[in-house]
């Protein structure tokens, strides 16, 4: 299936259905953000994800266009807050909620997306709900650990890779793999399946985390979306600024450090600088590695699930387009 294909089958009908089951009532301040972030688009990768799933393990595409709703609805939540706490101008081209109206907006209308996502669970019978609601808690709970992982390694100056990877597991990872697993689930797969699904997605969302943190930096800016640069100017501890450390030589360390510690007005010298020495250190190279790698893992989790050779393939083939992708 070639990428146009993933669209029409899976994207396509997904934006129908999302049209479908969001309505913009009263008060129009909370409603409004809502219709904006999500009409913004987006690569729609975690309902593509489960509709995809379901299908692959037997189930119907229908049948899991609410879950994939509920998901890319928690997804988008997620955006609006991280937003805030990133101090995000930019997101998908376009000016950021919280400064298109303001914080509290930003804060509320996520909080009612969160809800919203747990309501579109409400459709399915109660025992795949309860299978689906529990899975998406443990999720979302994870998330939010993450995110807050990622906050506080902003002001430590002692992270290490393996407390970065799980913070990137927590923060992103896991919603990728539950995405998928919620596919097979709603095809009533056998645990066995579910559980390898599950692990396929989680190191698939490691490399797509360790991607988003290369584009962060080394984006083209006129198609990326997101300010290039934002998690220099934040000195977000990123596996490019932590490989850095522990590559770059003696004089160069010292100035990532001291980068590190400030936050100029205008940091266009800083992010450049920083820029610099993520690729003179070779972290550059060993994030081009570590994210072949982690994709790697994920496809020999695919031994252990059985399915036809051909929906294998597939599933490679989805992997292969996120570690190319430039947005
Ligand atoms: C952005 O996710 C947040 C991360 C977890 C890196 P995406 O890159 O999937 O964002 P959209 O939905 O395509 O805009
Ligand atoms: C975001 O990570 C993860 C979540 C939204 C939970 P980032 O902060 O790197 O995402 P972007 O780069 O802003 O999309
Ligand atoms: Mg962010
Ligand atoms: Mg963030
Ligand atoms: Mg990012």
């Amino acid at each position: 299936m070639a990428k146009t294909e993933f669209i029409d089958r899976y994207k396509d009908p997904f934006l129908v259905h999302l049209e479908k089951r969001s309505q913009v009532t009263e008060p129009k301040n909370l409603y409004e953000p809502i219709q904006y972030i999500l009409g913004l688009g987006g690569k729609r990768l975690r309902p593509i994800l489960t509709l995809m799933t379901t299908e692959l393990f037997g189930g119907k595409v229908e049948e899991a266009m609410d879950a994939a709703l509920a998901i890319e609805m928690f997804h988008n939540f997620s955006l609006v807050h991280d937003d805030i706490m990133d101090d995000a101008p930019l997101r998908r081209g376009k000016v950021t909620v919280h400064e298109k109206w303001d914080i509290n907006t930003g804060i509320l209308s996520g909080d009612a997306m969160l809800i919203l996502s747990y309501q579109f669970f409400e459709s399915y019978p109660p025992e795949i709900f309860k299978e689906l609601t529990t899975l998406f808690s443990k999720t979302a709970i994870e998330v939010c650990e993450g995110q807050q992982y990622d906050v506080d390694f902003e002001t430590r100056d002692d992270v290490t890779i393996p407390e970065y990877l799980k913070m990137i597991e927590y923060k992103t990872s896991v919603l990728v793999a539950a995405a998928m697993k919620m596919g097979a689930i709603i095809a009533k797969a056998p645990e066995k399946e579910s559980s390898a699904i599950y692990e396929f997605g989680r190191n698939l969302g490691i490399a797509f985390q360790l991607k988003d943190d290369y584009l962060d930096a080394f984006g083209d800016p006129e198609t990326f979306g997101k300010q290039v640069g934002g998690d220099i100017m934040e000195n977000k501890k990123t596996f490019l600024y932590l490989r850095s450390l522990e590559k770059a030589n003696q004089q160069n360390r010292e100035s990532l450090l001291h980068l590190y510690s400030i936050k100029p007005e205008d940091s266009t010298i800083k992010v450049q600088a920083v820029k610099s020495i993520f690729m003179e250190s070779g972290a550059v190279e060993d994030a081009k590695y570590e994210i072949e790698s982690y994709t790697q893992k994920a496809y020999k989790t695919l031994d252990e699930l059985n399915l036809p050779d051909s929906s294998k393939q597939l599933l490679r083939q989805f992997g292969e387009s996120l570690m190319q992708r430039t947005v």
